[in-house]
Order: structure tokens, then sequence, then C-alpha cells
């Protein structure tokens, strides 16, 4: 019956039942695929909007720039060049006047022109958001059981499309300057008395007021982690990223050069980075400048998935910073955030210090993240979790954010983000966040103070590696 069309007439009535579809043969890879753990967050809080969410790292909603977009998109769409062509494909690397610009702009930022010599634009690639870059980066450079090195806490999507691909995530402990030098050559040392050194691909750093501790790898730590990756490159070379994504959201202190400005030969960091948190997230515009062996292979994967991110976006983008509109919003950013941020510290002072909970103030980025008295265990699900919920309040569980090897899982931790809510509604919810730790600890008084193997198996005590963190 092969060519033969079929035509299917509607099921008369009363017919018998077709016989259920199989369920779908997925792939592996999509078997391996979990979702983000943030998913079931934000769809909590969109199931009741009357909860305070103070779990997305979403950019404050008011704050989004209709006006500069506007501005942006008139004149590019004014110009004889590129105008019109704004709306046609682009290449697989993105919009070259861009790559030119931001590079530059990176350069700026780092003040240290001598270490990027030799980069040029035929090194930044132009992505869907950052988190393209870091997926295509992830699937260029690993197979499944390879092996990337991050900070614990981490970024929790990066652990997820890592999970995603295969690629095995291992943990490396950090203090208030971020990831801590010795442990990471430790790892390695490890990695290499095991036999699985030529497994580590790369090591992951967010660089500036990261997510989620807001913690910035100090200046004499970076060109060290650098040396590291360098001297434990053996066999294959080890990169590292460096995600940038908070940089420009800095409210005060010292600027440091990137990670990319102490990488002489060029050929070990890549660095990504968003207009996501400086300008809007809907753009889905985020950046690269890669080692020059990387660029081919990543664009080549980049070519099967879209040929290039959306051209318009791009040119858009562009033209923010030909109109000088970038660095005005980011300015506008940095008040509101500043703003915002104290009001969640000066609750937290309030509501949440006489509690025992312990916490760094954050120089930059979007997120507080919160030590929880020793022994109660922040996860879904469990009676603090609930007890918020209950008191109207959403936060990220801090277990979410550790890989699933190495530096051991800490269930005491909370990461608040002060980027969504108002001043009014994240004062509300701190409040509320300190009303459902009460109760929890007035429940199990016992639980304060317990060692992490205390024998009660509803208390998954915590193991508390950092200083003690207190604001001042
Ligand atoms: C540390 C970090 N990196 C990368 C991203 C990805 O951002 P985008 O894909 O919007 O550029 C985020 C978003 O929250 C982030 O927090």
């Amino acid at each position: 019956m092969l060519g033969t069309p079929r035509v299917s007439s509607p099921p008369a009535t009363g017919a018998a039942k077709s016989p259920a579809m199989p369920a779908p043969a997925l792939s592996r890879r999509a078997g391996l695929a979990q979702g983000q753990p943030i998913s079931q967050l934000m769809h909590m809080a969109l199931e009741r909007p009357e909860l305070i969410s103070l779990a997305a790292g979403f950019v404050d909603q008011e704050t989004l720039p209709v006006e500069e977009t506007r501005e942006a998109a008139q004149w590019l769409l004014s110009q004889p060049e590129p105008g019109r062509a704004a709306l046609q494909y682009g290449t697989t690397a993105g919009f070259l006047p861009l790559r030119e610009r931001v590079l530059a702009e990176w350069q700026a930022a780092d003040g240290h022109p001598h270490a990027l010599r030799g980069i040029s634009a035929d090194r930044v690639v132009l992505t869907a958001g950052s988190n393209q870059l870091l997926h295509l980066l992830a699937d260029t450079l690993c197979d499944p059981g390879d092996i990337v090195l991050c900070a614990a806490p981490t970024y929790f999507v990066f652990i997820g499309l890592a999970a995603n691909l295969g690629v095995r995530t291992v943990g490396v402990a950090t203090d208030g300057e971020g990831l801590i030098p010795e442990a990471l050559d430790e790892q390695l040392a490890a990695f290499d008395k095991s036999g699985e050194l030529a497994r580590v691909k790369a090591i992951y750093v967010n660089s500036f007021f990261d997510n989620p501790a807001s913690i910035t790898l100090s200046r004499d730590r970076r060109p060290q982690v650098v040396e590291i990756a360098r001297r434990w490159s053996r066999r294959r070379p080890i990169f590292v990223i460096e995600d940038a994504a908070y940089r420009q959201l800095r409210y005060e202190g010292e600027s440091f050069p990137s990670l990319l400005a102490f990488d002489d030969g060029g050929g070990t960091v890549i660095a990504t980075q968003t207009f996501s948190k400086s300008f809007s997230p809907g753009l889905r515009v985020g950046y690269g400048i890669l080692p020059a062996p990387l660029v081919e292979p990543l664009l080549a994967q980049k070519g099967n998935i879209d040929f290039g991110s959306p051209n318009f976006n791009q040119q858009l983008a562009w033209a923010l910073y030909e109109r000088g509109l970038l660095e005005r919003h980011v300015g506008k950013l940095r008040e509101t955030y500043r703003a915002k941020r104290d009001a969640m510290l000066k609750a937290a002072e309030t509501h949440l210090a006489p509690l025992g909970c312990r916490w760094r103030v954050p120089r930059g980025g979007l997120y507080v993240w919160l030590t929880l008295p020793e022994g109660i265990d922040a996860d879904i699900g469990r009676p603090l979790y609930e007890e918020s919920l209950r008191q109207g309040v959403l936060y990220v569980p801090g277990h979410f954010c550790y890989a699933r090897e190495g530096f051991p899982v800490q269930k005491s931790n909370i990461r608040l983000s002060f980027g969504v809510q108002p001043a009014e509604r994240i004062a509300e919810g701190i409040a509320a966040l300190a009303a459902a730790l009460r109760r929890r600890l007035e429940d199990v008084p016992a639980c304060v103070g317990r060692s992490p193997d205390g024998g009660d198996p509803a208390l998954e005590c915590a193991v508390e590696p950092l200083a003690p963190r207190r604001a001042k």
C-alpha cells in the first residue's frame, strides 16, 4: 500500500476506542533533561499571584526600558544602512558592528587593553541570550561523562544544562572571595590521581556578583584561577568559562578586571556576557569572547541550530550603543537595585538577624544568599518551605545551587532576589519568611546547633563551610 493516500473518516459514534499510543521513544538526551528546578517555582508564583516571590532572578518590571527600545528601533529602521536589512537573516556569528562594540566595551571595562591585544571581533559570537552560549559551549567541549568544575554554590541553570548533556558538574569550595584556588587545585590533583583529569574540560566561574551568592571573585584570585587551569591543561586544555552576567550591576566598591584580562595568550578564558541584566532579558542578546580554536567548532554547532540569533535584536542592541541609551539605562538600574537591596538588608536585619540568619552584603547583582540557623532544611516540601508558602512568600532553596558531586550539597541556605518586587513587598516578604522561620524554630528548637549527623531524619542539618556572614 506504499504511496496510496489514506483518507481517514471520523470515527462512527460508538466505535471501539483506538488502542492507546505507546509512550514516545525519546532520545537519551531528552531522558536526561529534568527541566530547571526554578520552573516549578515560577509556576507556583503564576498560580498563586498573592505570593510574594523573592525567588525569580527576573529584572525589575518597572524599569524595563520601553522608551529606550522605541527610540533605538525607530532610529535603526530609519537608517539607510542597516535599516531594512535588520529584518533580514544575519550571519551565524552575529552582527559585526555589535561584535566590535561589545569587545571594545569589554576592554574599556577591564582598563587592561594589553592583555586583550590580539583579540579581534572574529572571536566574538552573538547568541540568543548567554544561556544559549553556555549550552553551546558545554555541547562543543564535552562528551557525556566529561567534567566541568564550578563554585559551590553556583548558577543552577548551568548545572541543569550540563546534566542534560550528560556532563558531570563538580562543586569546589568558596568563601567570601569566591572560588578558593587551593580547593580548585586539590580537586584537579584528585582527578589526576583517579585518572580522570583528561575528562575535565572547563572551570565555570561567575566572576562578578555571582548567582546565587553575589560574591565577586577577588582581584588576587583571578590570575590564580587562570594559572591553575593552565597548569593542569596537560594533555588537553582546561578552559575557564567566565560568566560575567552581572558585571554592570555594581552598586558600590571597586571594579576588577575580568579573568579574560589575565589570559595573556588568549587560549584559556572563554568570556560570556548578556544584555539581559543590563537592559532587557526579552531582547535575548548575549555574547562570548572565545579562544580562536573554539570559534569555528562552536559556530558549526550554532549553524545547525539557528544559523544566527535574531538579527534585528542584535542590531537594536547596537543602536542602543550608538544612541548612548544603554549606559544611561544602566545608571538608572544601579540606583533602583541599590535601593531595593538596601530595603532587603534592612528588613533582614530587623526580622532575620535575631533568628540567627547570616548573609553577606551584596555589592552588586540581584541576590542575597541567606544562611539559616544550623539544622533548618530549606528544601521544597520541607516544613520551612511549606510554612513560607502559608505565610505568603516564595524563595529558591539553596540546595538547587550545588553541583551533584564534589563539595557537599548544603540545605540550610536560600537565595532571595531583590530584582522583581518593589521595596515595600520585599520588606513584607522578608517579614513573612521570618514568621515562617520563627514557627519552625518554635516547633523544633532542638534542631538548632545539632550536628550534621544528629540522627533526626526530619532534619537534614547543613555543614556551614563559610566564615560567619553578618551584615554590618
Ligand atoms: C549567572 C547567569 N548567567 C547567565 C544567565 C543567562 O541569562 P540570559 O540567557 O538571559 O543571557 C543568567 C540569568 O539569570 C545568570 O544568572
